[in-house]
């Protein structure tokens, strides 16, 4: 007689206990509007808020270390301004893949409009917002609770609606009347700073300033509009697990919540809330290409009794075919016989297969690509 074993017969619980909640397609949002007290065990992580700096001994309050925040407020007149503007964005990806620009250029009404637009796509009736639900990518837009549910060792509690703006902008039409002008509109500004931030990042690299923006980094913008329900009981679970996004580069729009931390030299830092400014993180591909000059740092979301927390995370890399079959790998000028590449090449289609399979469990999907 074959009895069944523990893990399996758990693994099943779990699996069905997956699709029964996805099939409520009305994400984390669900469960906190049917007020649950305790959260239900697929949220459950095992360890989800391993120390942050402020807890580590050996630190006190005057030397925590902070995000550089970099003033972007002239620095295409004066060149002198220019130079250190570019001195402090290398310094900063170097040593973190962080930092918060101010004076980026998008108005202040343009990041509240967004905001407000990705929280009323979340507060959307029930039944209006379950028609957008899907794990169907082919879709002009996604809306679903993780983009890994199914292949992630927990689940994070955070609902997204996702959509891919550039180089196609979809109609406003195709999508939420709530926030898809919006949407459009944000995503073409986010396109301008991204260009402007390629051209200081060339530099900084010391390569052309067109180098970056001509091999197509700013090709693709993916939108993440992602909604972070208070959470009865915020110590089990996790907003987002720690990752390292498969972009070139992140445009991230935060409100003042908080719980967004990056991890460096093995602490775990706060990314403070400053509703004026973007947070800008250096992705995998542009890990990748760089040569390991550049760091794309792991970065998680913790989840809080307060909320709910809304962000909107652009991705600037190619998503849909034809442009995803663009191959990179270190770029010429910065490898040599004493510095050679450190990644082997890659289609972004393969590389972003590659991140999906996987999921979020904290390590790299740049290792399995490193020589
Ligand atoms: C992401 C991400 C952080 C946030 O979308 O990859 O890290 O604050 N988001 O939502
Ligand atoms: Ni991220």
């Amino acid at each position: 007689m074959v009895t069944k074993t523990e893990p399996e017969s758990s693994d099943f619980d779990r699996d069905t206990a997956l699709k029964a909640f996805d099939d409520t397609k009305a994400g984390v949002k669900g469960l906190v509007d049917a007020g649950i007290a305790k959260i239900p065990p697929i949220f459950l992580h095992s360890r989800p808020n391993a120390a942050s700096v402020q807890s580590t001994p050996g630190h006190t309050e005057s030397e925590l270390p902070v995000i550089p925040t970099v003033d972007l407020q002239g620095v295409d007149g004066d060149p002198n301004l220019r130079r250190r503007v570019i001195w402090q964005v290398n310094d900063a990806c170097r040593r973190w893949g962080f930092f918060q620009v101010i004076n980026h250029g998008i108005p202040t009404t343009l990041l509240n409009k967004m905001m407000e637009g990705v929280k009323g796509f979340h507060e959307l009736e029930t039944e209006v917002k379950k028609g957008f639900y899907t794990r169907d990518y082919s879709k002009t837009l996604t809306y679903n609770c993780n983009f890994d549910f199914y292949q992630s060792p927990a689940v994070n509690w955070r609902d997204t609606v996702s959509c891919v703006m550039a180089p196609r902008p979809p109609n406003p039409k195709e999508l939420p009347q709530v926030c898809g002008e919006t949407m459009v509109d944000y995503s073409t500004q986010v396109m301008l700073l991204a260009r402007r931030l390629f051209v200081l990042l060339s530099e900084a690299l010391g390569l052309n300033p067109s180098y970056l923006n001509d091999i197509g980094c700013s090709e693709g913008l993916m939108f993440f509009g992602h909604y972070y329900p208070a959470c009865p009981e915020p110590d089990l679970t996790m907003g987002i697990s720690s990752h390292s996004d498969s972009s070139f580069l992140t445009v991230l729009l935060q409100d003042q919540i908080g719980g967004l931390q990056v991890q460096c030299d093995n602490h775990w830092v706060d990314v403070e809330p400053n509703t004026s400014a973007l947070v800008i993180n250096v992705g995998d591909l542009l890990q990748l290409i760089s040569n390991d000059e550049f760091k794309s740092s792991q970065h998680r979301v913790l989840t809080k009794f307060i909320g709910p927390r809304v962000s909107v995370a652009c991705f600037l890399r190619q998503q849909l075919p034809p442009e995803n079959s663009r191959v990179y790998g270190p770029v010429k000028e910065l490898v040599s016989e004493e510095n050679p590449p450190v990644f082997r090449k890659t289609a972004v289609k393969e590389f972003v297969k590659y991140y999906y399979a996987k999921g979020l469990n904290g390590i790299s999907a740049l290792e399995h690509f490193r020589l």
